[in-house]
């Protein structure tokens, strides 16, 4: 069993479930994280921590493309260890529904490892 990142983290992209995932599994999309389900050791932390309740276990219902694309894409982006600030129009699109059809992205995000800093945010650069 695995956990799930569904369609409601697009657009969105918290991150405070990086920030407790003990293992580091979460991989970065330009606007959505998933979770690497080989890597996952279903804790169950990161759920109650998403502010937009995007995470789900897989034994879960109706989770539609979920659990393929979270398998999918982990394979290619790349891993994201640190919390970074939710994307600008978080508040905006959180909730709004079927994102996947209108704002998926294939493209890869930055990620990073623990400690280091995102550059977009770092200061004087
Ligand atoms: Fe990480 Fe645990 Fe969430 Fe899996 S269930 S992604 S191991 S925090
Ligand atoms: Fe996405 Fe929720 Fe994590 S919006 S980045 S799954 S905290």
């Amino acid at each position: 069993m695995t956990f799930v990142v569904l369609d409601n983290c697009i657009k969105c992209k918290y991150t405070d479930c990086v920030e407790v995932c003990p293992v580091d599994c979460f991989y970065e999309g330009v606007n959505m994280l998933v979770i690497h389900p080989d890597e996952c050791i279903d804790c169950g932390v990161c759920e109650p921590e998403c502010p937009a309740q995007a995470i789900k276990p897989d034994s879960a219902k109706n989770l539609g493309i979920f659990p393929k694309l979270n398998a999918d894409m982990a394979q290619i982006w790349p891993n994201l260890a640190f919390k970074r600030k939710a994307l600008p129009e978080a508040q905006e699109f959180d909730g709004k529904k079927d994102k996947y059809e209108a704002f998926f992205s294939a493209e890869p995000g930055e990620g990073g490892a623990k400690g280091a800093k995102p550059k977009k945010e770092k200061k004087g650069e």
